[in-house]
């Protein structure tokens, strides 16, 4: 069969999915979590569809995995609430828990979602067509995270349990929270993105109204239990629907006090905008990128071809942080082109269960007409699609497209594909793929593949003041998380890490005194007798 047929069949009969990776009936989620309660859902409701199509007497049928509650400004604020009270001006239950009954709850949540890891996997997998594979990566790795996080508090607070004393001041310095925080992720990471902004928030002490992306709310469905049973009432709420109509209630209250945003920066701006007291709003967001690969005349071509190929599809190109145009030099453009495309025609397609595979069904049906509007428009200022088969498409299924030569006139040059369409353009002076990063409006990361040690040198000093991480003979990615993860320009707002994200949701706050007897004795009897948890010397092993 040829590639074209293949593509044209790529889903697969019902019966021959293997039975542990079946869902064996649809996820209709009617509970939500609010306040400590799981409440029962009788509204309208939204149907959640995977990106797999399977085949049927009728044709192809997308499959349908189950539904989630589509709620009201009425519920948000509800949530909101809760997690306002919860907060109680600082003064409630949870921000002035100790750290270390703080840590003990997340780290009973983590026991709990560790039980729920082939439920969530399978869904993950399901509602999303992220590979199986990387469906339990991406589960095992949240747990890791969480895990660093609690002893990367616990070193924090060891730090912070000292006094200390300068120019006749004494002082104990720590990290408070900030209040209630709106956590939101994305769809490509739904588990991973969204748990690396919600365990930090929660376990420096704020509360949290979370609204999984859609796609994404249905593996949250086996740990709305967790999350009940670990937390106390009203730090964690959580609310499903659509983000246009549920959001804006929340931010124009000023209530929230900190925005926690994966996703479009054109949707962050907005919901920035509705609060009505800025200056209380601390944004936390991770936005588009189009990060650039550059290839020296002297890269390892099969280094480069393999990390190029990671590096533009992965999870089918759908990473924030995936290579998103390729600049060549002229010497090896051809080389390159026919390397690229051999080793595109080798990535296994198919379905998320196959062990192995690389290129999977998307999980929004409108991109694939998306991708095919970006080649035609690259086709009519004058590039072709180069490898055999590129840009074609079944469903939601849609084959890499590596498209050459790219130029300023398309669209692909500046839109953030997100996806499986590959821009490659040509240069012979150094200066075209720089510039083209210092008009970017993105600044996350750059990619160099080259062997000349004083040529990388150079070039690494302008990008680091460009982007925030400059990868060499590597594609570029977040992890490892202990890493900080951020961007200039329209790509980031704060740093996210195991580290920075405990920073990023709280500030520093601090008791002093003026260093004289009367302090001193008062300090010591407040310490001492434990009457205190900010100004205490207790520390955690
Ligand atoms: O979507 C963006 C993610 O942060 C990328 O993470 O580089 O580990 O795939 P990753």
């Amino acid at each position: 069969m040829n590639l074209e047929d293949k593509i044209q069949s790529i889903f697969p009969d019902a019966e021959s999915i293997p039975a542990e990776f079946r869902l064996h009936s649809p996820i209709n989620q009617r509970e939500y979590l609010i306040n400590g309660e799981l409440r029962q859902w009788e509204g309208e409701t939204e149907s959640a569809f995977s990106p797999i199509y399977v085949n049927a007497p009728e044709g192809l049928v997308r499959q349908l995995i189950g539904s989630f509650p589509l709620m009201t400004e009425k519920e948000a604020m509800a949530a909101l609430d809760a997690a306002v009270n919860a907060y109680d001006n600082g003064k409630g239950y949870w921000p002035t828990m100790s750290v270390a009954e703080r840590i003990e709850r997340v780290q009973d949540f983590a026991y709990r979602m560790k039980e729920k890891r082939a439920e969530v996997v399978k869904l993950l997998m399901w509602e999303i067509g992220k590979s199986y594979q990387d469906s339990a990566k991406e589960f095992d790795r949240t747990l890791d995270y969480i895990e660093d996080t609690i002893d990367s508090l616990k070193d924090l607070d060891r730090v912070a349990s000292k006094f200390v004393i300068e120019q006749g001041v004494i002082g104990q310095i720590r990290r408070s929270p900030l209040g209630v925080v709106l956590c939101m992720g994305p769809s490509n990471y739904p588990l991973n993105e969204t748990f690396t902004m919600l365990i930090p928030a929660l376990i420096m002490g704020n509360t949290v109204v979370f609204k999984p992306p859609r796609p994404g709310v249905l593996l949250n469905q086996p740990l709305l239990s967790a999350f009940r049973d670990a937390f106390p009432n009203g730090v964690v709420n959580i609310i499903y629907g659509e983000g246009r109509k549920i959001t804006p209630p929340l931010m124009s209250s000023g209530k929230i006090n900190v925005l926690a945003f994966i996703g479009a920066s054109k949707a962050a701006n907005v919901l920035k905008k509705q609060h009505p007291k800025p200056n209380r709003l601390r944004s936390v967001l991770g936005l588009e990128a189009k990060n650039a690969g550059i290839i020296l005349s002297d890269a390892d071509m099969s280094l480069t071809i393999k990390e190029c190929i990671l590096g533009t599809l992965s999870y089918n190109g759908q990473r924030c942080t995936a290579l998103k145009i390729l600049f060549v030099h002229s010497q090896i453009i051809d080389e390159f082109l026919e390397k690229f495309s051999v080793a595109v025609s080798k990535l296994k397609c198919g379905m998320p269960w196959e062990k192995d595979v690389n290129i999977t069904p998307l999980p929004e049906p409108e991109k694939t007409k998306y991708f095919t509007e970006l080649v035609e428009d690259a086709k009519n200022f004058g590039a072709r699609v180069i490898n055999e088969a590129g840009g074609t498409f079944k469903e939601t299924f849609f084959y890499p497209a590596v498209v050459y030569p790219v130029n300023s006139q398309m669209r692909l040059y500046r839109e953030e594909q997100f996806g499986p369409v590959i821009p490659i353009l040509a240069f012979d002076e150094i200066d075209t793929p720089i510039q083209y990063i210092a008009d970017s409006d993105y600044g996350q990361q750059v990619s160099i593949f080259g062997n000349d040690a004083d040529v990388i040198a150079k070039l690494i000093d302008p990008l680091v003041n460009q982007v925030c991480r400059v990868n060499i003979n590597s594609q570029c990615q977040r992890g490892p998380d202990t890493f900080p993860f951020t961007g200039r320009k329209d790509s980031a707002e704060a740093t996210l890490s195991v580290y920075d994200a405990l920073r990023t949701f709280s500030i520093r706050t601090l008791v002093a005194a003026k260093d004289i007897e009367i302090n001193k004795a008062l300090i010591t009897k407040i310490v001492r007798e434990h009457k205190s948890k900010f100004l205490s010397t207790n520390f955690i092993l």
